[in-house]
């Protein structure tokens, strides 16, 4: 066995020493070779020196980072990555910079930078080269910047021209300014993600031309304007993420075209105009998060039950009003549902619940009143993942509660009404004393009742008191 291997390891050495002493069989011609050595030395630093490390890079000395390909009985790199994602991959200096060279790799599908423009010293901050783009138009597919924080300027609009790309992802740099128009010209991109960076401006009509997108994800910015309506053109869509910029005006109902979306997330905008009927359509939808938005309206404006996939659904901070909606306790599929922080009125529905996964429901925040009426078991299953605090009006039947169980934050209904019942009837003066302490502890409430404990011992109280009061009274 050990024989064999080394045997074939001298054939195997034989036969690359014939290629490169033949010269013009060469595996790999000499301008490629030279410009993959001279674009890596241009990120990783004068040191780093090529031809002595890595002779033959797509042969037997590979490169973390760098794939290869034959193309017309001819090695050509097909993938260059940069940055520490492997013990031995290319690392950059702090002043590492794009050298001409790059774009000279004329079969490069697959190019890749993640935490390598990251310097914070002195003033190293690098833009995106503009011209040389149109170069690699040819061949790459896929253009990735991760965590480069010193990478800033503007997004050159000559990405706009590589026609071949499915995938841009420019996650977590410095980009300012805006998305380029030209974006709308890449239609064979699968993902656009441009999120993290500080880029102004709209969100160009234009980008819904797109109509092979799975992924568009332009959050963490500062894009405004409103969500061009031409954006329901992108019906493969799965999932679209706006959240964390300064988008406005109304939702537009052709969204609801996106039958095939399983995320929305437009949370932390300044849409307004309501809820949109049309969404009720998109019953693909596993997550819907539009939380912190003006949006206002009615939750009922949307017959939920139709959206049977969803599973998580976050509508807090949203200036909702009217009632919680029956028809969210046929979600069969949810886990969790936060309507905290609206104007939500009447009496949320303790068919609630009966969802079978729901493992949070937050109404806190709301003006909710009446009784609650929800199992014991079910408040002692969801603890403080039901949370129903800061609803004035809202209150728990005492007697129905083992003491463990109550909903932390809510007060105690009927005795309280009882005990202000009995109090407006002339008193003894044995009870006297009874009903002043019997008013320090509702005054304790507002501070103890946020432990659920304390509520627990109030109520017990409460109890106490009332049944000393008419005792006292016969
Ligand atoms: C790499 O090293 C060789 C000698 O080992 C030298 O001739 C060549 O100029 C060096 N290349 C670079 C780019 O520094
Ligand atoms: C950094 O570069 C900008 C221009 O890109 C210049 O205005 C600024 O003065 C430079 N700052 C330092 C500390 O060199
Ligand atoms: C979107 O699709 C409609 C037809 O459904 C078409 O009239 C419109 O031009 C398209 N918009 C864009 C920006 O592609
Ligand atoms: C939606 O998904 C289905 C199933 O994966 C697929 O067959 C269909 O083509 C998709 N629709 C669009 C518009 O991409
Ligand atoms: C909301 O988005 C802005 C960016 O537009 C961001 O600065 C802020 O931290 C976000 N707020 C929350 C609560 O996520
Ligand atoms: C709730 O409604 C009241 C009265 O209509 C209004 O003053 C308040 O701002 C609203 N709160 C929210 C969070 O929308
Ligand atoms: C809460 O609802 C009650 C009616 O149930 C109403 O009288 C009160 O004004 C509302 N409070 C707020 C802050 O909207």
């Amino acid at each position: 066995m050990k024989k064999l291997f080394i045997v074939m390891f001298f054939v195997c050495l034989g036969s690359w020493r014939s290629y490169a002493q033949e010269g013009g069989e060469a595996p790999m011609e000499k301008t490629e070779l030279d410009s993959l050595f001279s674009a890596i030395q241009g990120f990783v630093g004068n040191w780093w020196n090529g031809s002595d490390l890595y002779p033959d890079p797509c042969g037997w000395t590979p490169i973390q980072g760098v794939s290869c390909d034959i193309f017309d009985g001819l090695w050509y790199v097909t993938a260059l990555n940069i940055g520490p994602t492997h013990d031995n991959s290319l690392a950059c200096s702090p002043n590492a910079h794009f050298r001409q060279q790059l774009f000279e790799l004329k079969h490069l599908k697959t190019l890749s930078f993640f935490s390598c423009f990251v310097s914070t010293k002195g003033n190293n901050s690098v833009s995106l080269p503009t011209g040389e783009w149109l170069k690699l138009a040819g061949s790459l597919e896929s253009l990735e910047f991760r965590s480069n924080a010193a990478l800033t300027g503007q997004i050159p609009g000559s990405l706009g021209s590589l026609s071949k790309l499915q995938s841009l992802v420019l996650l977590h740099n410095g980009f300012v300014g805006e998305i380029p128009e030209n974006f709308g010209d890449l239609i064979k991109l699968k993902r656009l993600v441009l999120a993290g960076n500080s880029l102004t401006g709209p969100i160009a009509q234009n980008l819904g031309r797109l109509s092979e997108l799975l992924i568009l994800d332009l959050s963490r910015n500062s894009l405004s304007g409103s969500l061009p309506s031409s954006l329901g053109n992108l019906t493969s869509l799965l999932k679209l993420d706006l959240s964390d910029n300064k988008l406005s005006g109304i939702l537009p109902s052709e969204l609801g075209n996106m039958r095939n979306l399983t995320l929305l997330d437009l949370s932390n905008n300044s849409f307004y105009g309501g809820l949109r009927q049309s969404f009720e359509k998109m019953n693909s939808l596993q997550e819907i998060i539009l939380s912190n938005n003006p949006i206002g309206g009615e939750l009922d404006s949307i017959n939920w039950k139709n959206l049977r996939n969803l599973a998580i659904l976050d509508l807090s901070d949203m200036g909702l009003e009217g009632d919680v909606p029956d028809s969210l306790s046929e979600l069969k599929s949810l886990r969790f549902l936060g309507l905290s922080h609206n104007n939500l009125t009447g009496n949320p529905s303790p068919k609630l619940a009966t969802l079978p996964f729901v493992s949070a429901i937050y109404l806190f925040g709301n003006n909710l009143s009446g009784d609650l009426k929800f199992s014991e078991k079910f408040y002692g299953k969801m603890g403080r993942r039901f949370g129903a605090w800061d609803n004035p009006n809202l209150c728990y039947p005492i007697g129905m509660l083992a003491a463990s169980t109550a909903p932390y934050g809510v007060k105690p209904c009927e005795e309280e009404e009882e005990v202000v019942k009995l109090m407006k009837k002339p008193i003894s003066k044995a009870n006297f004393d009874m009903r002043n302490w019997n008013l320090a502890v509702s005054k304790g409430c507002s501070v103890i009742g946020i432990e659920g404990f304390g509520w627990k011992f109030v109520g017990k109280t409460l109890t106490m008191v009332l049944l000393m009061n008419m005792f006292v009274m016969k």
